[in-house]
Parts: structure tokens; sequence; C-alpha cells
């Protein structure tokens, strides 16, 4: 506990410096960037970056909101939730360190996903102040996330690894296209659950990192354009790519993941909260979790 206690300390101060290290800082490199700006860099990344950034960056983002939503509430109507028993035993799943870190990065996301629509069709909403204060908002959202997601992959690391649970579990969906209670085979996360934590974890730093380089402009560093043999231009141009690429794929999981965790079985939320799961939730949907607890003796 203590190691992880500093390990969250050690982000928040990294995340701190980084937001304090002001485009000030950077300013004489400014103008040289600037007279950059208007060059093509060596990936020859301009037509490809307007191209995508006026023709499909916006109408893909609204696609997602309004599709995703809408596929999870069809299943909603039509297979319904998973409703498991409340008044049975409970098993103890996330601890105090687990809970505070998860819930600092959904508070995080709340923050982040809705901004950075605005931010998307910053016109649409009349741009100025309202969007700049949206602009001010992501950023320190991304410092909340930055300090949460190492400790956040860390945690659960040995519990996300692939096992042949996971094949078997995408077979059957998880068991998710059917309104029958069959024990699920799942260890102490399924096979959706580990692909929701890799995405929102290494997915989540590349859009803390490129999220950085287009807020610091300025971030000129030889160093970095050594390492990447990328021009400032090309930098930029490929973070924004990358931010909105990756941007779409963690969008899309985040709003699974709210689904799954408020309505599609229901009263799931709690375990963030409370740390308990519900006995006959593990029994079916983490089947092999269950046995292994039997085992041990601990249910
Ligand atoms: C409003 C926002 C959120 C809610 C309501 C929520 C809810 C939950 C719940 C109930 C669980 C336990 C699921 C189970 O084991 O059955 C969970 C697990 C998890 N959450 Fe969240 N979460 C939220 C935001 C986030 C965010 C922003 C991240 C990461 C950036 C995240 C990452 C995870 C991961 C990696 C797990 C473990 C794997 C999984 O269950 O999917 N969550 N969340």
């Amino acid at each position: 506990m203590k190691k992880y206690i500093l390990l969250l300390l050690g982000s928040f101060l990294l995340a701190s410096v980084a937001y304090a290290a002001d485009s000030q800082i950077w300013g004489e490199m400014r103008v040289e960037n600037i007279l950059a700006y208007g060059k093509e860099g060596s990936l020859k990344l301009g037509s490809l970056f307007t191209m995508l950034q006026s023709n499909y960056f916006a109408k893909i983002f609204l696609a997602i909101l309004v599709g995703v939503p809408s596929v999870f509430l069809l299943h909603y109507l039509v297979i319904g939730p998973k409703v498991f028993s409340h008044d049975g035993k409970k098993i103890y799943a996330f601890n105090i360190f687990h809970r505070i870190v998860h819930q600092i990065a959904a508070i995080s996301f709340i923050v982040l996903v809705p901004t950075g629509f605005i931010m998307t069709f910053g016109s649409t909403f009349g741009g100025g102040e309202f969007v700049r204060m949206m602009k001010d908002l992501h950023g320190l959202a991304t410092v909340t996330f930055a300090i949460v997601v190492i400790p956040m992959f860390l945690m659960w690391l040995k519990n996300m690894l692939p096992t042949f649970d996971d094949i078997k579990w995408m077979m059957i969906v998880g068991g998710y296209l059917s309104k029958v209670k069959r024990p699920v085979p799942a260890g102490k996360f399924n096979a959706g659950q580990k692909a929701w934590y890799w995405f929102a974890t290494l997915g989540g730093m590349v859009m803390i990192l490129t999220g950085a380089i287009m807020y610091f402009m300025d971030f000129n560093i030889p160093m970095i354009n050594e390492v990447t043999g990328l021009s400032q231009i090309d930098l930029l141009r490929a973070s924004a790519i990358l931010h909105a690429v990756v941007g779409f794929v963690i969008v899309a999981l985040f709003f699974t993941h709210i689904y799954m965790a408020v309505f599609a079985i229901k009263g799931a939320i709690h375990s963030i909260i409370t740390g308990y799961k519900e006995e006959e939730e593990v029994k079916i949907l983490h089947s092999s979790w269950y046995k292994k607890l039997k085992k041990e003796g601990k249910v």
C-alpha cells in the first residue's frame, strides 16, 4: 500500500510539473515554430491531416456519440439487463486504493469526454470564452487522469493478462446475447473488461502524450525531434491524428463500460463504491474466479 501511495504522489508531482510548464517557458521557441508551421514536414502529413480534420473527424465523433448508445438501447430493450440478487453474500473485489484510483479516472473521463466533444464542435458552440473554458477543463481533467493512469495500469496488470477463458468468452460474446444466466468462463476480469483496461490505460497514455504535445505547441525540444526523427510540424499533425483516432476507440469503449456498469448488470456500479460484488454475479459472470475463491475457502 505504501509503495502505491508513493507512486500516486510521484505521478501527481510529474503531472503538476508538466502542467505548470506554461507555454511562457517556451516563448522564445514559439517564434521559430510558428515560422515552421507553414512548411511541409518529412512525413507529408499536411494534406492527410487537412482531409481528415475537415471531412471525417467531427462526423465520426458524432456517429459514435449517437450510434454506440443506440446499439445499447436496442440491447437493453431486446435482451434486457442481467439482474442478480443483492440480498445474498458479497465478495470483496476492490480495495480502497483501487476504488480511489478508479473514481478519479471516472471523474476525469466524465469531464474529458463532453469537453472534448465541445472542442471538436467549437464553432457550433459559438467559440469564444465558453469553448476556451472547456479547453482548460479538458487540460485539468487530463492532469487528474495522468495522476492515476500508471497506478491503474500497475494495480490491475496481473489480472488483465490473457487466458484461455478469454477465447471462450469471446466465442459466446460473454453471454450478453442471451437472457439465460449460465456460468460464463472468466476470471476476476473477462475478455471485454481486459480489452477496456488495455485501451483505457495504454490508449489513455497515448491520449495524454499527444494531448500534451498539442497543448504545449512550443514544446520544440530538439531531443524529441531527434528521438522521433520528426520535425515539430510533423509531430503536431501526427499527434492530432492519433489523438482523434485513439480517442474514438476510447470514447466508444467508455460508453460500453458505463452501459455495462450502470445498466446491463444491474447494481454493478456499487462495486467501485463499496468494493463488494454480489456472490451470484461473480458465480455467473466470473465463474473461473468463483471456482478459485471456493477452492481457497474464501466463499
Ligand atoms: C462513470 C464512469 C465509470 C463507471 C460508472 C465505472 C464503473 C466500473 C465498475 C462498476 C467496474 C467493476 C466492474 C466489474 O468488475 O464487474 C469497473 C471496472 C473497471 N473500470 Fe470503470 N467505471 C467508470 C470509469 C472508468 C474509467 C474512466 C476508466 C479508465 C480510464 C475505468 C476503468 C476500469 C477498469 C480498467 C476496470 C476493470 C475492468 C472492468 O471491469 O472493465 N473506469 N468500472
